[in-house]
């Protein structure tokens, strides 16, 4: 056991997936279970950290003893990080971020007899947190970041990395394959995590909990 490398740490977690409102009963959504940051929370808590846990539409059970905030929508979880963030140490961006949501929301449900036989949505920017979130964080804090990517060859999968750590400005990124039966939902998870200036700090197959603490590690000792 790690025991208490983590003791005193305030650790922040996004976990799940967001979903943006097209009408009262519907959303654009996406896979993410919230399975790898529930993991990431719990093995937080269990080396010492204290943990804010903020979830989005997660599948799964949070672990006990957390404080836990839910969201739904990507303008919720960035308002619930705006505010909280800046008490913690530690922040883990593991949600899966809408980057797009719908224009308008409709007031009542979109029906088919108005609609007709295609459907025309369109699209806003979302705000990036992680991007913000670096961009405004003390000189204390540590942010992680993911990138879940459909890429199949592992230096495509780097390459598209290391701009994506170069963009958002965090101090690591965790990259990892994603497909209709990798990661998101599966219980297992292969992941590369790269620092700020691209190196491949670490690399680890393995279930969400082992993952997890592959990730946490990088907190010990920095
Ligand atoms: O750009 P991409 O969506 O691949 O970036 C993934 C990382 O950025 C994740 O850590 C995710 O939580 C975060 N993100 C964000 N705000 C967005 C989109 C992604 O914080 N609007």
């Amino acid at each position: 056991e790690l025991a208490s490398d983590l003791r005193g740490r305030r650790v922040l977690i996004t976990a799940g997936g967001t979903r943006e409102p097209l009408d009262p009963v519907r959303f654009i959504g996406n896979r993410s279970s919230g399975r790898q940051g529930f993991a990431l929370a719990e093995r937080a808590l269990a080396r010492g950290a204290e943990v804010t846990l903020v979830a989005a539409n997660a599948e799964v059970r949070p672990p006990e003893g957390v404080k836990l905030v839910t969201v739904s929508s990507a303008q919720q979880l960035a308002q619930a990080c705006a505010e909280i963030a800046p008490r913690h140490d530690v922040i883990i961006m593991a949600a899966a971020v809408a980057d797009y949501r719908p224009v308008t929301v409709a007031e009542g449900k979109i029906k088919k007899e108005q609609a007709g036989e295609e459907l025309t949505l369109t699209f806003t920017r979302n705000p990036d947190i992680l991007q913000d979130l670096s961009a405004a964080r003390g000189s204390e804090q540590v942010i992680i970041g993911f990138a879940a990517e459909t890429e199949t060859d592992d230096s495509a999968l780097l390459e598209l990395g290391r701009a994506k750590i170069a963009r958002k400005g965090c101090d690591y990124l965790v990259v990892n394959r994603v497909g209709w039966n990798l990661g998101f939902q599966s219980d297992e998870n292969s992941i590369f995590v790269l620092s700020a200036s691209g190196d491949v700090v670490s690399r680890h197959t393995g279930d969400k909990v082992s993952v997890a603490d592959v990730i946490l590690d990088l907190l010990v000792n920095v």
